[in-house]
């Protein structure tokens, strides 16, 4: 046998005990494969079998397990709990009390704590964009202008927009994924609108002569909506149309990639189930640091960010405007990013720390 092959059958026989276990004084201990479950709450996000994919090149299974059915799981087993895919968490009641409840029960149960990610007191302080945006304003960072109405007052658009001085605004829910229940409007001395009550993101004009504004599908519908919940009115930035969404993503505290979304044609929603397309970007260095500077604030504020996203808007002298932060259930673009394989090594990082 020649050297070559020694060295050759040495580092077999080596890859073979790391591949199947750990040598202790008891001999070889079979390491099980490590698994990490995602909560949801109806379907995951539709990158799970990519997902699935990188942590199978890590030994990792991927268990999708519904809030509803956590009680029944076993969590003795289980390495990590994500947030990541917990999708349509605008729709669902009591969402906070019950997350926090089941971390706490998995958290207590598992030994030496299952870690969470990101950590769940994000969920009651990093989904709701009344709760973040207002306080990152406040520190310099240049937010989106935003008028914030609490659910329940009594404000109608047209004054909003007549105090504003906006002449096209968009109006959105403050705890929302997908543009939920989102509309713009733009003021018209004659209104000509005749939109379509049944589409998602309807664009309706709003009469500038007051008299007229009552019975206006824009002053009603907001009305229906600041009944229901918190809701935000920004001045509608037109570069959505040209030059789309910019998100930058974090991954395991560090900057991973920047993601071009744009809008179908006529459209104005930056996302792909409303025909935008979303493709990777080479961001500038000035915008990367950008990034990473209201990162590194999101940091110091919340406990751990191992994954993060930061919508911006282009502001029309080419600097950016955080639109909104997404902390807890995002898309993180890992394809487009060429990411997979960093995201799920971050991830078990986090296991294996534990
Ligand atoms: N002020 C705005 N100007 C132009 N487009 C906007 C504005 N606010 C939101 N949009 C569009 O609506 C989409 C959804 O709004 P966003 O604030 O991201 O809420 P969410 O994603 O939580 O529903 C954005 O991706 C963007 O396409
Ligand atoms: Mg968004």
């Amino acid at each position: 046998m020649s050297a070559q092959d020694g060295a050759t059958s040495v580092s077999v026989v080596a890859a073979v005990i790391i591949a199947v276990g750990r040598l202790t004084a008891e001999g070889i201990r079979v390491t099980r494969r490590r698994r990490i479950a995602y909560l949801c709450l109806t379907v995951p996000h539709d990158d799970l079998p990519d997902v699935e994919a990188a942590f199978a090149r890590h030994d990792t299974d991927v268990e999708i397990v519904k809030l509803a059915d956590a009680d029944q799981i076993n969590w003795s087993g289980i390495d990590l709990l994500s947030l990541r895919m917990l999708r349509y968490f605008h729709l669902e009641p009591d969402l906070i009390p019950r997350i926090d409840a089941l971390c706490a029960r998995v958290r207590a149960n598992a030994p030496g704590g299952l870690p969470v990610v990101n950590p769940p007191g994000l969920v009651a302080r990093g989904l709701d964009k009344f709760d973040y945006l207002p306080r990152l304003a406040e520190a310099g960072v240049p937010v989106v202008p935003t008028e914030w109405v609490s659910r329940g007052t009594p404000v109608t658009l047209h004054a909003i927009l007549e105090r504003t001085g906006w002449r096209r605004a968009v109006v959105k829910p403050t705890l929302s994924a997908r543009g939920w229940n989102a509309f713009r409007v733009t003021r018209a001395e004659t209104p000509t609108d005749d939109p379509d009550p049944t589409a998602d993101h309807p664009h309706f004009t709003l009469p500038d002569a007051s008299d007229a504004v009552a019975g206006s599908n824009a002053e009603r519908r907001f009305a229906e909506l600041t009944a229901m919940t918190t809701v935000s009115v920004q001045p509608f930035v037109d570069e959505i149309t040209t030059r789309g969404e910019t998100s930058f993503v974090f991954i395991g505290g560090r900057y991973s990639h920047a993601i071009a979304k744009s809008v179908a044609e006529n459209g104005w929603i930056a996302h792909e189930s409303f025909g935008g397309v979303n493709k990777r970007l080479e961001a500038t260095p000035a915008h990367i640091a950008w990034a990473e500077e209201l990162h590194s604030l999101l940091c110091s504020w919340f406990e751990q960010l191992r994954y993060a996203r930061i919508d911006t808007l282009p502001a029309p002298d080419g600097s950016l405007q955080l639109l909104e932060c997404e902390l807890v259930a995002p898309r993180l673009f890992l394809r487009e990013g060429g990411a997979l394989d960093r995201y799920a090594r971050s991830m078990l990082g986090v296991a294996a720390t534990a």
